[in-house]
């Protein structure tokens, strides 16, 4: 690593008191995390390698904040070569000292809206746009302001992004109109898109309005900006549309002049792939897949309680507050207090553990647990004012009802790290209690046939327990997702999708 030159020591010098006037909140509310300079000149240097040598620069920065891109441009681009550079900021706070650090540069920073500003007419567009745009969260961003952004988003690129869409994707579809026939732009944003619902539509705009070059997925180990948790993607593109047979490069960790991974994937093939970030780790989902664990198991999320505290008590607890017994059931403590992937049930049917927890299980109507039960409706009386108007339980009749989760006889933990100690971000436990969980676990309700054959063969539930911990972790991280600080998170239904071939070869063929 080289040291900054002086105009990027005194942006870095500048970008470190501007963050320090602002509390994390202030900064989150606008999505104000600068980019590192290493990372600014790794993603000038590929954007340089991609423009033809002698094409004379037209950059933008729609999100322009101190300048980081800005600043990577002047070193990596002869400054012959730059004929014009915009950039845009919304806070004053950044935009103003930042005008005055680039005085006597040729930089126009424009401190206004870049989401309400006018794009340029065809002669004065940008043949390269660089922004790492502010990561808002859609609940962050009120009705009226999500409706305009959709429609300028439709207007400027003819797509119609989801409710739940991040402000980021609307700063990619609104720059639409401002980059050049050719252009070329590189994204610095959340991975995210790549695999949830919201993306969708950005990943229809880069198959179909755009071409997709190349999206470089950072390891989320290594994470590229130390105060927000996120892991991002560099995601390349050229605007013009994509020929037939093209092929998008998906490389993944190290940095983009040296991925550790990288592998090229068909557009045709990300078409009908939706979840995106299983490149370059995996290849190509084969469509002609055998059994899968949903056709076996009905998999659903444990219990979300609204209040552990309030509803999950130990045995102590309860005689101590003089709660019925018989109206708890029990229940697994979180994963770290699980250190067997095998538990074992008392007669009752109470697992075998050092911390046995129970869950409040009861639908009776207020008066009669006053009738029937006085010190439980003491106790609920007590937690009414703060616990009943919590999200979870303001919907619920009455308020202290769980949800219906019976006690599953395998239950998955579904986040972890993939560098956890003992090697795998999931773990498969066989439960042989009567206990259900909560929501940090999933639970694999056998379906008909299999419960039938568990239910003739006591050996089967091993032997099946045996082949889910023995499923690559590779396989199942293809299935999950991916978050900031290398957590790795799967839903009910990627767990469905894992192909379990082994399991219908274990039942009886009848
Ligand atoms: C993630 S930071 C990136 C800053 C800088 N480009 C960098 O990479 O270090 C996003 C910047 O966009 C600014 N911003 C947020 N909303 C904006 C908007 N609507 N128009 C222009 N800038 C905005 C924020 O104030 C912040 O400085």
């Amino acid at each position: 690593m080289s040291a900054p030159n002086p105009i990027e020591t005194r942006r870095l010098l500048l970008q470190t008191s501007c963050d320090s006037d602002k509390t994390q909140r202030e900064r989150n509310r606008l999505g104000q995390f600068a980019t590192p300079t290493e990372l600014a000149t790794d993603v000038l240097q590929h954007a340089y390698v991609q423009l033809p040598t002698d094409l004379p620069v037209r950059f933008l920065d729609p999100a322009i904040g101190t300048g980081s891109f800005y600043s990577a441009l002047l070193r990596v681009f002869p400054s012959a070569r730059i004929a014009k550079a915009v950039g845009y900021e919304i806070d004053d706070h950044y935009g103003r000292p930042a005008r005055t650090l680039w005085q006597g540069h040729r930089l126009d920073l424009k401190l206004e809206d870049f989401t309400t500003a006018r794009s340029p007419n065809d002669g004065e567009k940008f043949n390269l746009i660089i922004c790492n745009p502010p990561y808002v969260r859609h609940h962050h961003i009120g009705i009226s302001e999500k409706n305009r952004l959709q429609a300028a988003v439709m207007d400027a690129c003819g797509v119609k992004m989801a409710g739940l869409t991040g402000l980021y994707c609307y700063f990619l579809g609104l720059a639409h109109t401002w980059l050049a026939d050719d252009g070329i732009a590189g994204w610095l944003i959340p991975s995210e898109f790549m695999d949830v619902n919201y993306g969708e539509p950005v990943k229809q705009y880069l198959l179909n309005q755009v071409e997709l070059l190349r999206i470089h997925r950072f390891n989320p180990n290594d994470l590229q900006f130390g105060d927000a948790l996120v892991s991002s993607s560099v995601v390349w593109f050229r605007k013009h549309r994509a020929t037939t047979g093209h092929e998008v490069e998906f490389s993944y960790g190290g940095t983009l002049a040296k991925p550790s991974q990288s592998r090229f994937v068909p557009a045709v093939a990300l078409q009908a792939e939706a979840k995106w970030s299983r490149f370059p780790i995996s290849d190509v989902r084969m469509t002609a897949t055998g059994p899968t664990l949903g056709d076996f198991f009905k998999i659903q999320r444990g219990i979300a309680t609204g209040n552990n505290k309030f509803f999950i008590k130990s045995r102590a607890d309860i005689a101590t507050a003089n709660l019925p017994p018989e109206l708890f059931k029990p229940i697994l403590p979180g994963p770290r207090h699980v250190l067997r992937d095998i538990i074992e049930a008392e007669a009752d049917g109470t697992p075998k553990l050092d911390r046995q927890l129970f869950i409040l299980d009861c639908r009776l109507p207020e008066m009669e647990i006053q009738r029937r039960y006085p010190s439980l409706w003491e106790y609920l009386q007590a937690g009414k004012p703060d616990v009943s108007g919590r999200y979870l339980c303001r919907y619920r009749s009455p308020w202290y009802a769980q949800e219906n989760r019976p006690a599953a006889p395998f239950v998955c933990t579904y986040m972890g790290r993939g560098n956890a100690s003992h090697g795998r971000p999931f773990r498969f436990i066989l439960n042989l209690s009567q206990a259900t969980v909560a929501n940090v676990y999933l639970m694999l309700y056998p379906k008909p046939p299999l419960a039938c054959a568990l239910a003739d063969n006591r050996e089967l539930a091993r032997k099946i327990w045996g082949f889910l911990n023995s499923i690559e972790t590779k396989t199942l991280l293809g299935e999950g997702r991916v978050y900031g600080g290398g957590l790795y998170k799967m839903e009910p239904r990627e767990l469905a999708n894992v192909p379990a071939g082994a399991i219908a070869a274990m039942l009886p063929t009848e």
